[in-house]
């Protein structure tokens, strides 16, 4: 079988194009024909060495986020058969219940070997049917982004008809929370450094946004748009850079998914404003298989469809990885395996 290995996490040029023997499931085990996968920014930071010291696996096989068939087994099953297309979760061992240290150290494409691999053994716990109208291609752009865009609006956010959520920037996360908080009832206002993207944006309907590069406070245009309310919910991806104007555009009481760092790690955040105002912080960390089955009904339910920007070859991954890395995309990057 080809899978990619990345030999060094120094750079994106250690990806490499290999063969391996297709593995054999152990008793318990089912072995997946993985036909896609997807890239989320955190494959691109392991792959430049931005885990630093956390990264201790060397000669990894990248990515979380899979999706494919199950061809064999390696015993008896207790849901899942031969032939089911099945989706692989980002936490293998978070099946469900509260988050452990020991789950945080479990994760898909870092601490363990990933899916950019035409084959890969799993636990039956850490899979999922994939609903019948989604493709493979889009399944895999959903273990990741769409798991924390869904904690994030629906499990901890708890978002209500009628609210706002205002969705930093047109990635992976934040396309599927603009989707998962519309589904809610919400309205949304997103930002983006790009007048193309808004452009799109506004074709698909969302007629609230801000060019977050044209105008940097924009925590006050929130508050314009908004009539000096502000926001019930932000969906953090910026991190340092913009917690700011987060908390300058969020309402007393509102609620921040802090979920990403796409601009800075090291903040120093506003106590008084944060504690006056009663503004709640919430991490959120993907989630559990049990969370991903609820979105999955919930996707269904409504027939939402992923955004997918580009779907690339397995043997493209570093033009795939650079595309990412260039912000230019709008939505997921995935790989497809059946070259
Ligand atoms: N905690 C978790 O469980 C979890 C899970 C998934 C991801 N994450 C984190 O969430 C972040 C997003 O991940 P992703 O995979 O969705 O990334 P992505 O698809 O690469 O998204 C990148 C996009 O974010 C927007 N962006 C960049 N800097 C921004 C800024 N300063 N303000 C507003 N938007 C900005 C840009 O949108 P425009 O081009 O429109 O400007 C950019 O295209 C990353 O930091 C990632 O590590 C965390």
């Amino acid at each position: 079988m080809k899978a990619i290995s990345l030999s060094d996490t120094t750079s994106i040029s250690n990806l490499e194009l290999i063969d391996r023997p297709v593995p054999e499931p152990k008793p318990g085990e089912v072995l997946v024909k993985l036909h896609a996968s997807s890239i989320n920014y955190r494959d691109v930071l392991i792959a430049i060495g931005g885990y630093g010291s956390r990264q201790k696996k060397r000669d990894l096989i990248p990515l979380s986020d899979g999706a494919g068939e199950i061809v064999s087994v390696g015993g008896k099953l207790k849901k899942l058969k031969v032939g089911d297309r099945v989706l692989a979760s980002f936490f293998q061992s978070w099946v469900s219940g509260e988050l452990t240290e020991a789950i945080l150290d479990d994760d898909l494409g870092r601490s363990s070997d990933g899916v950019l691999t035409q084959y890969r053994c799993f636990r039956e716990e850490g899979l999922v049917k994939i609903p019948n109208y989604l493709s493979f291609e889009e399944a895999a752009s959903l273990p990741c982004a769409a798991l924390t865009a869904w904690s994030g609006i629906v499990e901890l956010g708890c978002t209500k008809p009628g609210q706002t959520v205002l969705i930093q920037g047109t990635g992976g996360v934040s396309l599927f929370a603009m989707q998962f908080a519309l589904m809610a009832g919400a309205s949304v206002i997103v930002t983006s450094s790009s007048d193309q993207k808004i452009e799109t944006l506004n074709k698909m309907g969302i007629k609230k946004t801000i060019n977050y590069k044209k105008i940097p406070e924009w925590g006050l245009k929130v508050l314009e748009i908004t009539n000096g309310k502000g926001v019930d919910h932000v969906m953090e991806v910026g991190g340092a850079g913009t917690l700011k104007q987060s908390i300058r555009s969020i309402k007393p009481g509102g609620f921040i998914s802090i979920v990403g760092v796409l601009d800075g790690a090291k903040s120093n955040l506003l106590i008084p404003l944060i504690g006056s105002r009663q503004i709640r912080l919430q991490g959120v960390t993907v989630g559990s298989v049990e969370n991903l089955k609820s979105m999955l009904i919930a996707m269904e339910n409504h027939k939402i469809k992923p955004i997918i920007d580009k779907v690339f070859k397995l043997n493209e991954a570093i033009d795939a990885y650079e595309y990412l890395k260039s912000g230019k995309h709008f939505g997921k990057i995935c790989l497809s395996h059946d070259l």
